[in-house]
């Protein structure tokens, strides 16, 4: 039998199609609370949404520990044989809510762990490295990439200007527009943590780790020309090839490995080790098996689930911790803060980000949209003589680092090897293949022939032959049409193409 469509405190309503009206054709009863109930709740249904990474996808799955690390790490997450659920919520950065899954950009990964010890949150990208060193860029980088003020439309100018005069983008930009910056799903990209991050074991020893997730589907690209006929076609290409694939029981999978460094040797390494724009070197710091996670369970609810997930590098759980990567740093104040704004104080009582294998214990309470009745519900502080929950440091494992200085505004220190063009060279010369190569160019010329300031077009040369000469040279051949070229569109990032 149909259940009676009701009003939000319970009640059966009069009708789901009529409002109250005198008579047929007369005016509307104010009273009608049905009537104002479904429309005040329409003009609340949606939350803003995310500044950046707004458009985006998720799933839920399980990961399980295969391999021993625990000499590393003493997190109950990473033991060997456990097993936690997780979500995944891949993202592209710049676009809205509604663009399209193919323009090209850099795909957030963002990947939870609910473990025994608490959420463990590894908020990265499809990339190892990012665009920047210090957030104190992250809003102007974030604003180049989004809209003009004026028109509100993306701009290739603006793009390409904040690029060049902050050349520490160089080793990113590279990756973007690369094959990376076009994914032929979410399925066939790998995951990085792209920051370092600590671990902490069971006597305390500290090290630096670096995450890597590997996809067992292989990376694959999409070319460009069919990425932007997606793009006109099926804005949501990417959510509905992974919704898809779950719900006919096609489970993607990723291989989980770390890079470890010793604690000191973060003194002495070639490279900052908590400078983001650059990868460390594999043969330096071998990837190191730790155990795959699968997703098999797609939302019930997007908005509940996938839009009102909160991930934070700020959750973490003991034998974790951050380093001193500056981005990092501020990423851990950056999120919750954007959180309580987008969804609300009490976001973390969600059921998609209260933790599902643990408990929130505390004494933080009350606040917009409360529902908790925790176990300090008669006792609101701490000390208290009533067997209220008590912080135990022991048990938080907290990892820490070696850290004293005058306060000061600096760049970070240089190590031997640090500039800002040298690794972006060799990822263009020694790892893109010859294919690769090819529609890099391609598609840098397409870029270069976008830019309409001359010198913005210049600092486009230079940047790219800083990289490379040889890259730079060529640039300077195929982008006025001088040289062997092909044709992309003149577009901005992200963009489509050109009318
Ligand atoms: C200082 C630098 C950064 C700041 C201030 C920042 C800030 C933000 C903010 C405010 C959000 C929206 C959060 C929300 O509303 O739920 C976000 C989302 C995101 N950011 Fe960052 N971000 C920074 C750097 C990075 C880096 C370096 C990465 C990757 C390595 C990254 C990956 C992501 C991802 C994947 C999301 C989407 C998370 C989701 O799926 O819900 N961000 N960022």
């Amino acid at each position: 039998m149909t259940k009676p469509t009701t009003t939000q405190a319970g009640a059966p309503i009069a009708s789901d199609e009529h409002s109250l009206t005198t008579g047929p054709d007369g005016v509307t009863a104010l009273h009608d609370r049905f009537l104002v109930e479904k429309l005040a709740s329409f003009n609340r249904e949606r939350v803003p949404e995310r500044n950046p990474h707004a458009k985006g996808g998720g799933a839920f799955g399980e990961f399980v520990v295969t391999e021993d690390v625990s000499q590393f790490t003493k997190a109950a997450v990473f033991q060997k044989g456990a097993k936690s659920e997780t979500i995944l919520r891949f993202s592209s950065v710049a676009g809205e809510q509604g663009s399209p899954d193919t323009w090209r950009d850099v795909r957030g990964f963002a990947l939870r762990f609910y473990t025994t010890e608490g959420n463990y949150d590894i908020v990265g990208n499809n990339t190892p490295v990012f665009f920047l060193r210090d957030a104190m860029k992250f809003p102007d980088f974030i604003h180049s990439q989004k809209r003009m003020g004026d028109s509100g439309l993306r701009n290739g100018d603006m793009q390409w200007d904040f690029w060049t005069l902050s050349p520490e983008s160089a080793h990113q930009v590279t990756y973007l527009m690369g094959d990376r910056g076009l994914s032929k799903s979410w399925r066939h990209l790998n995951g990085y943590g792209s920051h370092t991050y600590q671990w902490i074991n069971a006597a305390g020893e500290r090290f630096w780790v670096q995450y890597h997730f590997h996809s067992r589907q292989g990376v694959e690209l999409m070319e460009a020309a069919e990425a932007e006929r997606i793009a006109g076609e099926d804005a949501d290409y990417y959510r509905r090839d992974l919704f898809e694939a779950i719900a006919k029981g096609d489970y993607p999978s990723w291989d989980v490995s770390v890079q470890i460094m010793p604690y000191d040797d973060a003194k002495t390494y070639r490279f900052n080790p908590f400078d983001m724009t650059k990868v460390w070197s594999h043969k330096d710091y071998p990837l190191i098996p730790v155990g795959h996670f699968t997703l098999n369970r797609n939302p019930e609810s997007f908005f509940a689930q996938i839009e009102q997930s909160a991930f934070s590098p700020s959750n973490m759980v003991p034998g974790t911790d951050i380093s001193p990567d500056k981005m990092l740093m501020a990423r851990v104040f950056s999120y919750p803060d954007a959180q309580r704004n987008r969804i609300g104080a009490n976001y973390n009582q969600l059921p998609v980000n209260q933790p599902h294998a643990s408990e929130a214990r505390n004494y933080q309470h009350e606040g917009a949209m409360n529902y908790k009745i925790g176990d300090a519900a008669d006792r609101v502080y701490t000390p208290n003589s009533f067997g209220g929950p008590a912080a135990q440091p022991e048990l938080a494992g907290e990892g820490g680092w070696a850290s004293d200085g005058e306060l000061m505004r600096s760049a970070q220190t240089l190590h031997s090897e640090d500039d800002d063009f040298g690794q972006a060279g060799t990822l263009y010369r020694d790892v893109f293949s010859d294919e690769s190569k090819a529609r890099f160019i391609e598609t840098l010329t397409g870029q270069g022939r976008g830019i309409t300031i001359p010198e913005i077009l210049e600092r486009f040369y230079w940047y790219w032959g800083s990289v490379d000469a040889e890259l730079g040279a060529t640039l300077r051949k195929t982008v006025p049409g001088n040289g062997d070229t092909a044709n992309e569109e003149a577009d901005p990032v992200g963009v489509g193409p050109a009318e």
